[in-house]
């Protein structure tokens, strides 16, 4: 096995070797592609001048070991040879067919190329395009494209007089061209609108409104190109915001060109910019100075220079690693072709980007707007924030603008990003911190203290979306509480739980621009509070009914309840029917005179007849038959009815005591409203339902709004019931009396009280009605209210809120699985109350034995004495 792998590693080294030879052994050898076709007339000129310079480098900067350079005059070359890197001048397309192929062989390649050229991947090539200055602009375009500086599935392009109509086609050109080898860039669609260039102001203003207000943004999108002058770009930047075009989800990029080095402080051009606008500025500062060097040659020169010095660093770090260890362990640890590449690629990189001067005055400057909560900055350092600090909060106006820097560009290498482009669009708020409104109202914001009585922490279901919040749109949060508010409380006494004095002074304080967002759920109403909107609702409430629970009704008559009253009536009738009927088919039989028998027995009497019915009806045989047939028939089919009474008597006693009967239970408002006599209702007062029904005309809501009483706000539901709970607890189970509330609230009373009690003594109506949404809420006109309902929306969508919510739940216990009505099915073993009534029965029967027996008693005293009587005179 241990053989087997050196051999490989042998086969391994020695390819590579003969492959790919070391610096040290042998002298580089680069490809210089002149592309005839491409250069012209100027081909032979640039070919001397540069075989000149490159043996001249060679000589004087390269210090270990030689260049061998190989002339080719077209760009469909075999790469076989052993080719360190390939140097080419060649067209746009030449140049990418050319760079597939190294890219197959794994050369460098360094290219200078035409204008609006797509760059070659900067991880494996340089591409220097050359431009003649004053005409950048689209490869400039096509750089931040192909850089994914912007991420733009279309754009408008708004132009002035600034894009001669050549360059408009070239920079539509350069943001839609199809780009194969860049695979992360998209092509963006484009619809382009020209402003006329109007000197005078009053009628610039009216142009560019025009074409703005006309723009059909729902379909063309919100990414706006404005290559405008400086003058058109203020005015441009103020039309757009006053007809709400410039916001958070819009992006403007200014593209200003007739700016220059000596005028180019563009932060003393730009007047006000916003809260929540996206505005990044790419501005000319080129210089016009003579000086400036420029010109084919002068790429050529510059590139092979940085070339050379790659090179020679390169050479020279071999044959440091080489002098270190000995030469095999060398082979095997030596560069390969694409370390080595990566390696030559960063230097000469890095040469450029530090000593690069050719069209160095040809540069551009790209500076970004940092927007997003510039105005709450201020004063969130404080604790105590009055209301006049943020006086300019609500317009939205920020003071000190922070410009950021993004970058440069230069046509040698494209733009060296220092930022991005759009800070907001990546970052969302960039780590501010933003004040957020809160207090205490269990379920929804929850504010925990420790025992000394500070803050430990915010919970609830709102900040668990602030939070989420905070995170995708990467802000930090300042709680700021109510207490600290410098704020004169309005006057309205609290009403609703939702809107107590807390939630009032908040809510003023949102309103007047205090704090970005108020974390905490306000009901929605359809007129608002002046000064506040309300994000998308982050819950919504329905209103159900608390009743008790249906009691079981009484078993004392339970041995009654097999049969209906009619049936008890019949069965009782028939019993006293069927002696005399006994009696007289007896009676009448000529049987017995037939056969000469004595009718002696027990069925000689009606009274008898009646007792040998009841006693067949109870299967209890009586001691004599009647032996005519015409007897025995009455008597046989008594019993007939007597087996079928019985059987279903007792069938149906089983499944009464299985199934306890119940009170019919109220599940619905109907049916509440149906039993308006036994049960009494009651709603909070001020609450959002109260004012629904008020506004409904529904007759059945408007029916309950009249039979209900108005009870005053009975405390939040957190930790031990109130007292007023109590009582209204109290009034459910014992006096038939209903409260309506939110669902919520209903289950955790219950809870509450089953965790009190241990019983399981309420129920929740079926009928859930009147869903009343909770939401959070901003200033006015707050420029992050889409920002914040996308991102809710989001969380909706993935199901986070919900499952948020429902950890804030109560647990689920016994009482939740009969939580509504339902009945209950279970294994019953007959208890007394279940027999009570038969032992009653058996009461009835001693006691009525005792009065007859007295009854028997005194007939017979009296009879005895009567006799006495009639005796007495006799015997003397
Ligand atoms: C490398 O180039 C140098 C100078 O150009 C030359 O003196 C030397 O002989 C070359 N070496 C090889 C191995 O070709
Ligand atoms: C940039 O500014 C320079 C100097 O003012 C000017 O010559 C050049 O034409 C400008 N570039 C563009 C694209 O307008
Ligand atoms: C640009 O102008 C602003 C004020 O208008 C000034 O504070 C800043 O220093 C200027 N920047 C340059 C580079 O001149
Ligand atoms: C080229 O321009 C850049 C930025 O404009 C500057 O930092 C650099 O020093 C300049 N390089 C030379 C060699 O002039
Ligand atoms: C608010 O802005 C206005 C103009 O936009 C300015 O005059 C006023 O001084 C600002 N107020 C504060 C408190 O900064
Ligand atoms: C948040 O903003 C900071 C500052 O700009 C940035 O460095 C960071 O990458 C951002 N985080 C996210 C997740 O966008
Ligand atoms: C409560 O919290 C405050 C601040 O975190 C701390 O200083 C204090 O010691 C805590 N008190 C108790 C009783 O834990
Ligand atoms: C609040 O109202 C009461 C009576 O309605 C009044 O006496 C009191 O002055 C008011 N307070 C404020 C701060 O307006
Ligand atoms: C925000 O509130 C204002 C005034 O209350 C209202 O005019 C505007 O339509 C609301 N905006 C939204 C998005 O609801």
């Amino acid at each position: 096995m241990q053989s087997w792998l050196v051999v490989m590693m042998c086969c391994v080294v020695s390819v590579r070797g003969e492959d790919f030879p070391s610096l040290i052994t042998a002298n580089a050898s680069i490809a210089v592609v002149l592309d005839r076709q491409f250069l012209g007339e100027k081909y032979q000129a640039v070919l001397d001048e540069l075989k000149d310079y490159i043996k001249e480098l060679a000589r004087v900067e390269l210090k270990h070991g030689g260049v061998v350079v190989h002339y080719f005059s077209w760009t469909t070359i075999s790469l076989k040879k052993d080719f360190l890197a390939v140097f080419s001048i060649a067209s746009c397309e030449d140049t990418w067919s050319l760079f597939t192929r190294t890219e197959e062989e794994e050369l460098l390649l360094f290219a200078l190329t035409e204008e609006d050229c797509p760059r070659l991947p900067s991880r494996s090539a340089i591409t220097v395009t050359y431009v003649e200055p004053g005409e950048e602009l689209p490869q400039i375009l096509l750089d931040m494209r192909t850089q994914r500086a912007f991420k733009w599935k279309s754009a408008i392009i708004l132009h002035d007089d600034t894009l001669s109509r050549d360059m408009v086609s070239r920079v539509v050109q350069s943001l839609t061209s199809q780009i194969d080898e860049g695979t992360t860039t998209t092509t963006v669609s484009v619809s382009v609108y020209k402003m006329k260039h109007e000197i005078n102001e009053y009628l610039r203003r009216k142009e560019i409104h025009r074409v703005l207000s006309k723009l059909p943004v729902k379909y063309i999108g919100e990414n706006f190109l404005a290559i405008v002058t400086t003058e058109v770009m203020t005015t441009l930047s103020e039309i757009a915001r006053d007809l709400v075009m410039s916001h958070t989800l819009a992006q403007w990029l200014y593209v200003i060109s007739d700016t220059n080095s000596h005028n180019g402080n563009l932060s003393s051009l730009i007047n006000d910019v916003y809260e929540g606008e996206n505005i990044a500025f790419v501005y000319n500062i080129t210089d016009d100075d003579p000086e400036c060097k420029n010109g084919l040659m002068c790429y050529c020169q510059e590139m092979m220079n940085a070339f050379i010095s790659a090179l020679d660093a390169a050479v020279q770090d071999e044959f440091d690693g080489a002098t270190q260890v000995s030469d095999e362990e060398w082979e095997a640890i030596r560069p390969n072709k694409i370390q080595r590449r990566t390696m030559l690629l960063k230097h000469m990189q890095q040469h450029i980007a530090t000593k690069s001067s050719c069209g160095n005055c040809t540069t551009w400057r790209a500076l970004a707007a940092d927007t997003w909560g510039a105005t709450y900055r201020s004063f969130t350092d404080t604790d105590h924030i009055s209301i006049k600090d943020a006086a300019n909060v609500t317009t939205g106006v920020i003071e000190h603008v922070d410009m950021l820097h993004v970058g440069y560009w230069r046509p040698i290498d494209a733009i060296r990003f220092d930022d991005v482009l759009f800070p907001h669009v990546d970052h969302g708020f960039r780590g501010k911190e933003l004040p957020v409104m809160t207090f205490h109202n269990p379920p929804w914001s929850i504010i925990k203290v420790n025992e000394s009585g500070s803050i430990v922490s915010y919970g609830g279901l709102v900040f668990d979306i602030v939070n989420q919040l905070a995170v995708t749109k990467n802000f930090s949060i300042k709680v700021i509480l109510p207490g600290n508010v410098k704020f004169l409380a309005s006057n309205e006494s609290s009403k609703d739980m939702s809107h107590s004095h807390d939630a009032m002074v908040a809510l003023a304080a949102v309103a007047k621009g205090q704090a970005a967002i108020a974390a905490a759920a306000y009901t929605v109403l359809a007129d608002p509070p002046p000064g506040i909107n309300y994000t998308l609702a982050v819950s919504s409430q329905s209103y159900c009914f608390m009743i008790a629970r249906p009691r079981e009704l009484s078993r004392a008559l339970l041995f009654l309840l097999p049969f209906t009253t009619d049936t008890w009536i019949c069965l009782g009738l028939g019993v006293i029917l069927m002696g005399p009927t006994l009696y007289v088919v007896h009676r009448l039989s000529p049987y017995y005179e037939a056969m000469e028998m004595t009718r002696q027995g027990g069925l000689s009497t009606i009274h008898n007849c009646l007792w040998y019915m009841y006693g067949a009806l109870l299967q209890q045989g009586g001691m004599y038959l009647p032996r005519a047939d015409s007897g025995r028939l009455v008597v046989g089919t008594w019993w007939l009815v007597v087996l079928v009474v019985v059987t279903t008597y007792s069938g149906n006693l089983v499944a009464f005591l299985t199934f306890p009967k119940q009170e019919i239970p109220v599940t619905t408002v109907a049916e509440l409203l149906e039993n308006q006599l036994t049960y009494t209702w009651s709603i909070n007062k001020g609450s959002y339902l109260e004012m629904e029904l008020k506004n409904t005309e529904e007759p059945k809501y408007v029916a309950l709004l009249k039979g209900a009483e108005v009870r005053t706000s009975t405390g939040d539901m957190e930790g031990n019931l109130s007292s007023a709970w109590k009582h209204q607890l109290l009034r459910i189970r014992e006096q038939r009396h209903v409260i309506i509330d939110w669902k919520l609230r209903l289950s955790y009373l219950m809870r509450a009280e089953h965790i009190l009690t241990d019983t399981c003594d309420f129920a929740l109506s079926v009928d859930e009605f009147m869903e009343e949404q909770l939401a959070m809420v901003v200033p006015a006109g707050s420029p992050y209210l889409p920002v914040l309902n996308k991102e809710i929306n989001r969380m909706h969508k993935a199901g986070l809120i919900s499952k948020w919510l429902y950890a804030y739940l109560p647990k689920r216990d016994r009482c939740w699985k009969t939580g509504t009505v339902a009945q209950e099915v279970n294994n019953h073993t007959v208890n007394l109350q279940d027999m009570q009534g038969s032992f009653f029965v058996l009461f009835l029967g001693f006691f009525s034995a005792s009065v007859v027996l007295l009854l028997e008693w005194l007939c017979n005293r009296r009879k005895l004495r009567s006799e006495d009587v009639i005796i007495k005179p006799y015997v003397e």
